[in-house]
């Protein structure tokens, strides 16, 4: 045993403190089950916070036709059929529940005059049925939780980085782990384990997640415990990142600055839409509008600084400042700029890991006993293209379903078994990591890895592109060989980005594996030298380790729903 190594013991062990990690910790709580939540970030400043526009239900409070069965079926069909129609009807029918929940926990939403909740329009919704509290929704819903698992009394380390998960024939019974002020180890045994540690786009140079966050440890950490990672090749980029400055390139600008009404341009002054989606314009979907502005800039009507104009100056006042108030205040924080009356340069950026751990869909079990997977974590929901605001309403959906089934597991647990090899190979990692003292440079080597994403696995891809992409990785994995870890006074953060690392490297390779798979042009994967849709690629890429991908049917869409679905429209994707 290491000589500062903390043992616990807890019924449950959820690795990851934002939204969908706190809102299972609820549920557990709430029903009297000992559970534990870790994470690597402070709690109130989990990823969930960045969350802007909305959180989708279908209320019908603004359009009394709205229906859960219409928000299926609008979630299916710009999944362009790669979603899970079973995930998405959980999602659909529970989401007013969601919301109540959201409300009685205190969720300040914005209302009518007359109390009913709010709803705004996003993209390719038919109707509007994205709530919200300006646009600062996913701050509000973290504070929210924060709050009631407060009330709760749950445990949360906000300062552990979990390495390993712990698993003994093919069941897990705990995670290891080490404290990032201190260096302290951490040995969590517990009955089942959530794992809600985000997604994988901050391996990407220009993204909307921060410096150390949704760098694919959730990957990382489930392929190693035995779990196979579906469709990670889909990833979503959204429209509208900022491009300056460089040190917080790619930061959201929410898409509500659409659905208020903000008009996109290109450098010439074309409202550029018109010639992708005529019909929806800035409304479309979140890969019609990023492919859009990638094309306007590839093909020399951008800006000199490589981005198109998001301009909301002509919106009233007081709509920006009561709708849109964060991207007022990141405007004049980062810019100086005032959006009141100017518009703002944007350029895609990284945003979502639509793909994850491989789940059931009832139930977001996954391949490993007793191991849950749920958030930007897991898959199934979005297929090829996220609606705006479904992944706020599948924390609050699915954090309620796997808090539920991780406890009933737990309790009908007769007797677990432990591995000292798996622990001791866990403690053997953080040692030997501790120990190097190569030339290499970690924050280099993530460095390279967001470039060579950037330059092969980006909006647009190719099979040239892809295939120099791993190349370029091997020599990456090959370099972090040598790599030195030196951490100091100021903390364990050294030893954290060299797992960091780790994750990154999985989480590329098993990308751009699939990428090169995935031979046609679906939703936000465009492969320039597939251009067309292929039905027989209608299936989950299912990857369980290097080389490995193998195809996985899609059960069909039941008749009730595919009745509501418009056909799917390939008006909008790549014509080169
Ligand atoms: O643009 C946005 O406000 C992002 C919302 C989302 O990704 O769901």
């Amino acid at each position: 045993m290491h000589a500062s190594e903390h043992r616990i013991a807890t019924s449950v062990l959820i690795i990851g403190t934002g939204g969908s990690g706190l809102r299972a910790a609820i549920e557990l709580a709430e029903r009297g089950v000992d559970v534990l939540a870790v994470g690597k970030r402070p709690k109130a400043d989990a990823h969930t916070s960045l969350a802007a526009g909305g959180i989708n239900a279908a209320l019908a409070t603004m359009d009394p036709e709205d229906t859960w069965q219409q928000h299926a079926a609008d979630t299916l069909k710009e999944s362009y059929l790669l979603a899970n129609p079973e995930t998405v009807r959980i999602v659909a029918q529970g989401a007013a529940r969601g919301i109540e929940d959201l409300e009685r926990y205190g969720m300040p939403f914005a209302r009518e005059q007359d109390g009913r909740i709010s709803q705004r329009f996003f993209g390719a919704h038919t109707y509007r049925r994205t709530a919200y509290a300006g646009d600062y929704t996913g701050l509000e819903i973290q504070r929210t939780l924060i709050n009631r698992a407060t009330q709760l009394g749950v445990p949360i380390l906000d300062s552990v980085y979990i390495t390993r998960l712990l698993v003994r024939d093919n069941a897990v019974f705990g995670a290891y782990g080490f404290d990032l002020t201190d260096g302290s180890r951490y040995v969590i045994h517990a009955d089942a384990v959530i794992l809600a540690a985000g997604g994988h786009t901050r391996i990407w140079r220009r993204t909307s997640s921060r410096r150390d966050e949704n760098t694919g440890d959730s990957f990382r950490l489930a392929v190693l415990a035995g779990c196979r990672i579906r469709d990670p090749e889909l990833v979503q980029f959204h429209p509208s990142g900022l491009i300056s400055p460089e040190n917080a390139a790619g930061t959201l600008v929410s898409e509500a600055a659409r659905g208020e009404g903000g008009i996109l341009r290109n450098h010439l002054g074309e409202r550029f839409m018109s010639r992708y989606d005529p019909e929806r314009m800035e409304l479309s979907t979140r890969d019609r509008v990023s492919l859009a502005a990638y094309t306007e800039i590839k093909e020399g009507r951008g800006t000199p600084d490589g981005g198109v104009w998001l301009d909301v100056s002509h919106l009233p006042r007081q709509t920006i400042m009561t709708r849109l108030p964060r991207v007022y205040q990141t405007l004049l924080e980062l810019q100086m700029l005032d959006i009141t009356q100017q518009p703002i340069e944007i350029a895609p950026t990284a945003h979502y890991s639509m793909g994850g751990v491989w789940v059931r869909a009832e139930d977001h079990g996954t391949d490993v006993e007793g191991l849950w997977a749920i958030g930007e974590a897991a898959s199934g929901l979005h297929g090829a293209n996220r609606l705006g605001g479904n992944s706020l309403i599948e924390l609050l959906v699915f954090g309620r379903i796997v808090g539920q089934a991780a406890a009933e597991y737990s309790a009908g647990l007769d007797a677990q078994r432990r591995s000292a090899e798996a622990l001791g190979a866990a403690r053997a990692e953080v040692d030997e990591l501790l120990a190097a003292d190569g030339p290499e440079n970690v924050r280099a080597l993530q460095r390279a890895v967001r470039d060579i994403m950037t330059e092969h696995a980006g909006v647009v891809r190719d099979e040239s592109g892809l295939r120099k992409g791993l190349a370029e990785l091997s020599a990456v994995e090959d370099r972090m060989a040598e790599i030195g870890v030196h951490p100091d006074i100021a903390g364990f953060q050294d030893l954290a980005h060299a797992f960091d690392l780790k994750s990154a490297v999985l989480a590329a390779r098993a990308t751009i594996e699939t990428a090169l798979e995935r031979r046609e042009t679906r939703g936000c994967h465009n492969r320039s030298d597939y251009p067309e849709l292929d039905p027989s690629l209608q299936v989950n890429l299912v990857w369980s380790g290097p080389g490995q991908v193998e195809r996985q049917a899609i059960p069909p869409v039941p008749d009730e729903i595919a009745g509501l679905m418009r056909e799917v429209s390939t008006v909008g994707k790549l014509v080169e």
